[in-house]
């Protein structure tokens, strides 16, 4: 009884349905905690003396760490599940690539392409980072001596964090607006030409790789200079993340737009 229920359910369009909540769930756990490392943990930390930093870094920050790095897995896995199910009835189409090439499917790969960034710059950049900060925070509690490497790991990490928190607001308009804007019939292209797909995706990744490889300290190195600009406070990243979707969004209009 309980397993046809299921199957009714799913077969409802329950399947999208319930990824597609708990995408959201898990997403708002991940992007939240994102927004409150930028805009309240930071500048707290920096008023901070060091001894009570240190015991908010391995009471607090590692705990909302965990939560932050675990919602992100989730919110991968449950995105490409409302990818599976949503397609379901119509899987050929999914896997064939036709979904890719329509406007829909240009703008959840948009959202999906900054996501998957993000993503990577958490388990790969600022955990990484974070660990060395905690365990630093944890041996000089104990009475150990600092790491002289912390201070640059906090940094390596900042960067990718302010690069997540500048990437997330494109990254939203696009994942919302795949259902709900960027459509056919809604003023868009009911089928974008090669050509206009090529123009739009070399544009999009190359200003993607740009604000990517600069996060990553190799266009300016990690200090502080021009280009980093965009990292040195969360007023300055808010600033870029506006910009970033105003950019986004006039590049898929002119290029999109029927
Ligand atoms: C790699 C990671 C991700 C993947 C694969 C993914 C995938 C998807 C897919 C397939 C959709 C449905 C698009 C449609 O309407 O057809 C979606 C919607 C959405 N996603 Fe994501 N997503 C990812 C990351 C995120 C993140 C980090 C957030 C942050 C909150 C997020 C929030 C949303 C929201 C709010 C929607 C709109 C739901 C709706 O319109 O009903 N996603 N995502």
């Amino acid at each position: 009884m309980v397993v046809a229920d299921v199957i009714l359910i799913i077969s409802r369009g329950g399947g999208a349905f319930f990824s597609r909540w708990a995408h959201v769930v898990v997403g708002i756990t991940w992007i939240g905690l994102l927004y409150y490392f930028n805009f309240v943990q930071v500048p707290a930390f920096a008023e901070m003396d060091a001894a009570a930093r240190n015991n908010a870094i391995d009471k607090l920050a590692s705990r909302a760490l965990w939560w932050f790095r675990w919602a992100a897995v989730l919110t991968v896995l449950t995105g490409l599940s409302i990818l599976l199910f949503q397609k379901n009835a119509d899987k050929a189409q999914l896997f064939s690539g036709d979904y890719w090439k329509s406007v829909s499917g240009m703008s959840i790969a948009t959202g999906i392409l900054l996501a998957l960034t993000m993503f990577a710059n958490v388990w790969l950049v600022i955990w990484p980072n974070q660990k060395k900060v905690i365990a630093n925070a944890r041996n000089v509690q104990a009475g150990g001596e600092a790491d002289p490497a912390a201070a640059a790991a906090g940094r390596r990490g900042a960067l990718a964090s302010r690069q997540n928190t500048i990437y997330s607001f494109t990254m939203l308009m696009f994942m919302v607006g795949t259902a709900h804007f960027f459509y056919s019939g809604n003023g868009f292209k009911a089928l974008p030409s090669s050509g206009d797909r090529a123009t739009y995706w070399i544009i999009a990744i190359v200003i993607w790789a740009l604000f990517e490889a600069n996060a990553l300290g190799w266009i300016g190195g990690t200090g502080q200079n021009v280009t980093n600009w965009m990292y040195e406070s969360h007023k300055n990243a808010l600033i870029t993340g506006g910009v970033l979707v105003v950019i986004y969004y006039a590049l898929f209009y002119l290029v999109l737009k029927s």
